[in-house]
This record gives C-alpha cells, structure tokens and sequence, in this order.
C-alpha cells in the first residue's frame, strides 16, 4: 500500500493555533478597546453565581437591552437560589413571560432546586458538576466559572464563533468548526484575566465583529485579521 502524502491525509480538525506574538497582539488590542469602549452592565457589577447565572440564561436567547431591567424585577422578586426554588414554578414562568414563552425559566428553577439539594444552595465552580446541571452547558459554565469564580474558563457562544473565525480561519462553516473554535477561544486567554477577556470578546462581537455590516475600516484587528482583506468595506472607495 502507498504510504500517505501530506496532500491526502486526512484534514485534522484540531486547529493550527495563532503564533503566540499574533496571539499577545489580539489580546491586548481586545482588552485595551474592552478598556476605551466596553459596556457598563449590570451584570458585571457583581460576582455573585447566582446572579451570573440568571443574567446568561437570559441572554441566551434576549438582547441585552431588554435583559437588563428583566434582570433587576427577576433578582429582586427571587433574591438567591433558596428564593427561586421555593417559587411555584408556574409563578416564575410569569415572571419570565415578557422575555417569552419557553423553557428557560423551568430550566433555571430546576437548576436552583438541584443547587439547594446537592449543594446547599452554592453554586459550585467545578466544570463538571455545572455540566451536570439540566439547562447547564458548555458556554453557561464557562460563563460562570469565568465570571463569577474569575477562572480563565472558554466561552463559545455565536458573537464569539464570528469573531474568532473572521480573525484567525476564514475559511469553511464556522458552525461546524466548533471544537477548533473552542480550543481557540481557550488558547487565546490571557492568563488570569479570563474574566475581562471574556467579556471583551462578547463585547467586541456585539459593537464591531458584527453579525451584519460589521465595522472593518475602525477595527484594531484589521492588521492580524484573515477576513479583513476581503471585506467589503476595506475594498470599497
Ligand atoms: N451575552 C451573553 N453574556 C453576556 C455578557 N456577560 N455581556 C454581554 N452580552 C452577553
């Protein structure tokens, strides 16, 4: 049998990580712009898990602008996890009504009655156990652990997916390149500054790597970025 050339292996689908001066680049570029134009939310005004958590079980499917006074009415009506698992469950679905009728906020009285249960009403910060959670995943524990227990925890939701793939692939389906992606997003945290890294790149995503028309011509990225060549605003004029 003829041994394999490098031209018909198989294409391996862990990623060829950025060079780390490209990588030093894009973190202090993201975190100085975090710095100058970041959003001052609610959310990040506090540590508490519990807060975190319901801030991005909102998000998960609400644009900010409409969380934010959700966010206040829920916490002040359910104030920790003891408060919510003692709700009748059909109360805190109207409570979460305006923000839709679906599954989140079973979701999230499941998760309070499961954290007084097992944990004594604490969330816990290990990986596994919030992946053991119903209603708890990937993005939602690396969210929490990175903002509420300041670890350098990945996060992966649709902003991010965009932006890392504009910058550092470009090329292919970025929805199905998500372990690559994670393994991105992972790689690219500086360390001890998971949290603010996070955030900024969340932010980022929603200000300047848009989903539409997104910003190219202001970007501090432009120069590492591997979309930016071929975007439409940077060949206009
Ligand atoms: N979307 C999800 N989590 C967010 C956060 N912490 N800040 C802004 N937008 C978000």
């Amino acid at each position: 049998m003829p041994a394999r050339s490098p031209s018909n292996k198989k294409k391996s689908r862990k990623a060829r990580l950025p060079d780390p001066s490209t990588r030093r680049r894009f973190q202090r570029r993201l975190l100085q712009w975090y710095g100058e134009h970041g959003r001052d939310l609610p959310w990040r005004k506090t540590s508490d898990p519990y807060h975190i958590l319901v801030s991005e079980v909102m998000l998960q499917q609400t644009q900010v602008d409409r969380v934010i006074p959700k966010y206040h009415e829920f916490l002040e009506r359910y104030p920790s996890l003891e408060h919510l698992a003692e709700a009748p469950v059909a109360e805190v679905k109207k409570t979460w009504y305006p923000l839709g009728y679906n599954i989140r906020p079973e979701r999230l009285h499941g998760i309070a009655c499961e954290t007084v249960e097992r944990y004594g009403g604490k969330l816990p910060s290990d990986a596994e156990e919030l992946l053991s959670f119903k209603g708890i995943g990937r993005y939602t524990a690396g969210a929490i652990r990175s903002f509420a227990f300041n670890e350098d925890a990945a996060i992966l939701d649709t902003n991010v997916i965009r932006v890392l793939h504009r910058i550092f692939v470009a090329e292919g389906d970025p929805k199905s390149q998500k372990a690559k992606l994670w393994e991105l997003s992972e790689a690219l945290i500086p360390s001890g500054k998971g949290y603010d890294f996070n955030q900024a790149i969340m932010d980022f995503g929603a200000m300047v790597c848009t989903a539409r028309d997104p910003y190219c011509l202001l970007c501090p990225m432009k120069s590492i970025c591997k979309t930016y060549p071929f975007s439409r605003t940077s060949t206009e004029q």
